[in-house]
């Protein structure tokens, strides 16, 4: 496996499959890498702690960094290369400019009017559109591979490559679903904040969801996961059932919806989400 730190070296993975990651990488950053391993094309995990994603009150300078473990588990998984670039290559005209950027990005829909990541993280979708943009763009892929556990992410990005016209050619976003572990609780980097003690604790967030899964109805399945969230300590800053597309209040019962919970313990913010039966 290569390790790229200089853009120039890219030209010839032109055309790979690329798993943009913020590294601190685990099991569920590994099967995005195997699934893209599928196929004949070289696959490029990028590894990048993109400044202009964080809010001033969020945890950029802690965010876990493990270069040399991450190495192993892409290299395992079936990554060619694995591209970490610093900073001036994202970013040559600074971080004061790039954080300006990321500010008036032209954002699709589903990254402003769902009000549910975008609300609570004012900023923080200019940011990752800007740096997934620009990966596309030093990177070239054909395929990219993206995590349900971030669902809005996820949706995004799809939304912004529809947009993109022919920016990026061909591009193929796919999505992967959420890895778990044993007992439910989705993988995380964040997951590394938690104490022994409070792992138990972080678990509600997915008997939550399973409680929504259980409901009849939308509306109940939010009081379901609100008292859920709750009883096990949370403070909640959204526990809804929305539209799977646009991520906006459901309407009718035809379409596929989503539940998505963000949560907060005082020293970890855990988000996850569930497809939802169909109610009718
Ligand atoms: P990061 O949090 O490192 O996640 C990288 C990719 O791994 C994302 O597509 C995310 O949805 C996926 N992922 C994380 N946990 C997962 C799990 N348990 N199961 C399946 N997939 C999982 O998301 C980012 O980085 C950044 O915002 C990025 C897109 C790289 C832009 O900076």
């Amino acid at each position: 496996m290569r390790r790229i730190d200089d853009a120039g070296e890219l030209a010839d993975l032109h055309g790979c499959v690329l798993v943009p990651t913020m590294g601190a990488l685990h099991q569920g950053h590994a099967s995005l890498v195997r699934r893209a391993a599928v196929g004949d094309r070289p696959v490029v995990v990028t590894i990048f702690v993109n400044p202009t994603q964080f809010g001033p009150r969020e945890d950029f300078s802690k965010y876990p960094r493990t270069l040399e473990a991450d190495l192993r588990i892409a290299e395992a998984a079936g990554a060619a290369a694995v591209f970490v670039p610093p900073s001036d290559a994202i970013y040559p005209r600074g971080l004061d400019a790039a954080r300006t950027e990321a500010a008036a990005w032209p954002l699709p829909p589903v990254a402003t009017e769902p009000r549910l990541e975008d609300a609570a993280r004012p900023g923080h979708f200019g940011g990752v559109c800007q740096v997934v943009a620009r990966l596309f763009d030093l990177c070239r892929p054909c395929r990219a591979c993206f995590g349900e556990k971030d669902f809005q992410q996820l949706r995004v990005i799809e939304q912004m490559v529809q947009h993109g016209g022919d920016r990026w050619g061909d591009l193929r976003i796919e999505r992967c679903p959420t890895v778990r572990e044993r007992d439910g609780l989705a993988m995380s980097s964040r997951n590394r904040y938690l104490t022994e003690d409070r792992r138990d604790t972080a678990l509600g967030v997915y008997r939550a969801l399973q409680m929504a899964m259980s409901a009849q109805r939308p509306s109940t399945a939010e009081t379901l996961m609100r008292e859920t969230l709750q009883d096990h300590g949370f403070e909640v800053d959204y526990a809804v059932v929305r539209d799977a597309a646009s991520l906006r209040p459901v309407t009718g019962l035809e379409a596929p919806c989503r539940a998505l919970i963000a949560a907060r313990l005082p020293e970890v913010r855990l988000i996850d989400n569930m497809a939802m039966p169909i109610w009718r």
